[in-house]
């Protein structure tokens, strides 16, 4: 292994994005990690065979399996529809699994609620309505660290380092600005629990593509300081190109299964999901 993994497979090799000494400054709850150690071969987070539905409606998800090691980025593509924001619930508990499990760290997190999951150390940023509008972004930085009892005050300070325009607008109304740096909200109030592990559901949905480049520079930073990533994409290509793994997903079953670069050279994915 070489000794910075994340710089080798990855698309995007601009050195000024990241901090420089390799290391962010953004750091994984600590007291999380005495857990039983992981069985030999089992990933860092895994929804395995997960087969589920809504309520008592039909199966959306076909004995689907998502995984993602410590510090690497895994990207869920696929048509809408597909089942990408479900693979997402199903992960951090909002579905109820007819069939499959849920391990983070070790740990077998099936038939946790999706508060005690983000106590185990899962952020998550749903797709839609995933900030408070009319609360200040301060504010809602704030109500992300509901969960714990300890100060705060320096994972803020680091959310604000990540994305200085937050800091700038700190005091105005989350609503008022504009749909990245909303974004960046929405991140941000995920990463004030110290995730071991950040579920983005399309955190680049109808911003610029130079916004999109930004945000993703973003993500990686976080990555690189341990941070698993998983997250569903629409920007299929350029996703892909910053994953160390991929999913593309059809119809609630796993169609395609690879590293980020090896999915973008297979010339069938390329054909049918990334537009030849
Ligand atoms: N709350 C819900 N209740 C019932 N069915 C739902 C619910 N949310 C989604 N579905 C259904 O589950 C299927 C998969 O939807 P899902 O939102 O997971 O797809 P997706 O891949 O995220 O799509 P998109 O790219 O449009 O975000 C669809 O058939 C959808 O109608
Ligand atoms: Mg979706």
């Amino acid at each position: 292994m070489s000794s910075n993994p994340y710089q080798e497979d990855r698309g995007n090799k601009d050195i000024s994005i990241g901090n420089p000494k390799g290391v962010g400054t953004l750091q994984p709850a600590k007291g999380l990690s005495n857990k039983k150690a992981a069985a030999a071969g089992t990933p860092f987070l895994i929804g395995e065979n997960m087969t589920g539905g809504y309520g008592n409606g039909p199966d959306i998800l076909h004995d689907c399996t998502i995984a993602v090691e410590k510090g690497e980025i895994a990207v869920i593509v696929g048509p809408n529809g597909a089942g990408k924001s479900t693979g997402m619930k199903a992960v951090f508990g909002m579905l109820n699994l007819r069939k499959g499990r849920v391990v983070l760290d070790g740990e077998d997190i099936t038939k946790l609620t999706p508060q005690a999951r983000v106590a185990e150390g899962m952020g998550f940023v749903p797709q839609t309505a995933n900030i408070f509008t009319s609360m200040t972004v301060e504010e809602n930085l704030e109500m992300g660290a509901f969960i714990r009892t300890d100060d705060f005050a320096d994972t803020m300070a680091q959310v604000y380092d990540l994305f200085p325009i937050l800091k700038e607008k700190r005091l105005q109304p989350a609503g008022e600005l504009s749909g990245g740096q909303r974004q960046q909200v929405a991140v941000g109030r995920a990463l004030m629990t110290q995730p071991k592990l950040l579920m983005l559901d399309e955190p680049t949905a109808g911003v610029s593509p130079i916004v999109m480049d930004e945000l993703f520079d973003r993500i990686i930073e976080v990555a690189r300081t341990g941070i698993s990533i998983l997250m569903v994409e629409q920007n299929a290509r350029q996703a892909l190109e910053i994953a160390d793994k991929g999913y593309v997903l059809v119809q609630g079953r796993n169609a395609y299964t690879d590293t980020g670069k090896a999915l973008m050279e297979d010339p069938e994915v390329r054909r049918s999901f990334l537009g030849g």
